[in-house]
């Protein structure tokens, strides 16, 4: 894994590391993030490596209830301050998804910029627990940076073959040269189009 000695320095910097509240590529990406989301509503979604929870409070306007991990407390206290009007409905916990299990169901599971921190053996056991979740009805979102990151430990185009190998083909792709970003839909799920009634089941 990356040496958490990296986002002790990040979050030493600041309570906004990488810009979440100011650059427009960070809004565009979550825009773009909750804009592929297939169903209009989700029920319990789980977001690992959740940061100071922007992402968190785009995704809590499209579902009931959020459970958000994150490995770093000083980004945790942000993100509960900044969720707090959604009051129990947003549960912001410490933890590191390398040890961390999931123990409640979940209808969407949101993996964003936070897999190339991990080495192979812990990458596996994440997309193992996701691909469990898939099967058994969660939709399943992996967003990821193109670029090269010194700290990183493989590039965003490595997660996704990663992503690819253990959960199949994904349902929509965005990707441009700073980004992609993958759906990987539960068993049986149709197009919104196909959902609504506006096209017939293929
Ligand atoms: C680049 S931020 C991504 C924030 C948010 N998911 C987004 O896309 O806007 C990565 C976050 O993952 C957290 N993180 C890194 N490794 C982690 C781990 N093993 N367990 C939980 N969180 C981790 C970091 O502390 C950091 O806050």
């Amino acid at each position: 894994m990356t040496d958490p000695a990296y986002f002790d320095a990040m979050y030493a910097a600041g309570d906004d590391p990488w810009g979440f509240d100011h650059l427009w590529y960070e809004q565009r990406k979550r825009d773009l993030t909750v804009a592929v989301l297939p169903r209009r509503r989700y029920d319990h979604a789980l977001e690992v490596g959740s940061s100071t929870g922007v992402l968190s409070a785009a995704l809590i306007a499209r579902c009931e209830r959020l459970t958000c991990v994150e490995l770093h407390p000083r980004a945790v206290d942000v993100a509960r301050r900044r969720l707090a009007a959604a009051g129990d409905r947003v549960r912001v916990e410490v933890g590191d998804i390398r040890r961390w299990r999931p123990t409640e169901a979940h209808d969407l599971v949101v993996l964003s910029e936070v897999l190339y921190y991990l080495d192979d053996r812990d990458l596996a056991s994440v997309t193992s627990w996701s691909r469990t979740m898939r099967d058994a009805g969660a939709t399943v979102v992996a967003v990821d940076f193109r670029h090269p990151v010194p700290e990183h430990v493989r590039s965003g185009d490595e997660v996704h073959a990663v992503l690819h190998d253990a959960l199949g083909a994904s349902m929509a792709t965005y990707r441009d040269d700073d980004m992609v970003i993958e759906v990987f839909a539960a068993p049986g799920e149709q197009s919104v189009a196909v959902t609504e009634g506006l096209a017939p089941p293929p």
